[in-house]
């Protein structure tokens, strides 16, 4: 995969958190704040997204299939090439911003710290799909497992296959997430127990600060 330049102005900003975080509800509010601000915006949510990617997301989040934890990483990446190639790359290149739900952390915080694969293998295997492509910013979105699962629970969700791994992962997952926030600058991590309202705000503020 070519690694290509991108006008000055490109924006890719993920969006990353444990299930029930309200980093969708987010990603829905910084959409319309940044279209009143005139920006051409581009939303995508992984894994899906492409013709392709849609098929492998049904595979992925099938209660009733077992996939191990080599193969959901491949799946996943597989997904995200098609979505890179084919959504991101594209949007960027136009100079549109684009608003992705989940990225490559969700790959290291999931199947990384998760279900422990070698970071460097699932960084490897993430880096071959989207050709070194990272955000510019990331906004990670953070709660306890314990409101996660009431979250989830309220929803009357919790049946997909991910979201049925038990407390032990979930908290493998978020710990994973702060871990990678502590050494990368470009995530940004809000304090997800707050009304959506205010994390909102916390979060066009971040972005305000990328985009001067
Ligand atoms: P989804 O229903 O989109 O959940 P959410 O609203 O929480 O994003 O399901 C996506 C699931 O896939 C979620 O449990 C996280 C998981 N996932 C990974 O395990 N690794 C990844 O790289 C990505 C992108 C998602």
């Amino acid at each position: 995969m070519l690694r290509e330049a991108y006008p000055e102005a490109r924006m890719f900003i993920s969006f990353e958190g444990i299930e029930g975080s309200g980093k969708s509800t987010l990603m829905a509010s910084v959409e319309r704040a940044l279209r009143a601000e005139g920006h051409e915006v581009v939303t995508a949510r992984e894994p899906g997204g492409t013709p392709a990617g849609d098929a492998v997301r049904k595979i992925f989040l099938e209660p009733d299939l077992s996939v191990n934890a080599v193969a959901e990483m491949l799946l996943i990446n597989a997904s995200r090439s098609q979505l890179v190639a084919d959504v991101i790359r594209p949007a960027l290149a136009r100079g549109a911003v684009v608003l992705c739900d989940r990225y490559v952390d969700s790959s290291l915080a999931y199947q990384g710290y998760g279900r422990k694969l070698s970071l460097e293998l699932v960084r490897t295997v993430c880096d071959a799909a989207t050709g070194g492509l990272m955000p510019d910013l990331t906004l990670l979105v953070d709660i306890s497992p314990r409101t996660s699962h009431e979250r989830v629970s309220a929803r009357g969700a919790g049946h997909d296959r991910m979201e049925q791994e038990g407390e032990a992962f979930h908290t493998r997952v978020r710990e994973g997430y702060l871990e990678l926030a502590h050494h990368e600058p470009r995530i940004v991590v809000l304090e997800g127990e707050r009304a959506p309202e205010a994390v909102a705000d916390a979060a066009m503020a971040a972005l305000s600060a990328v985009l001067a």
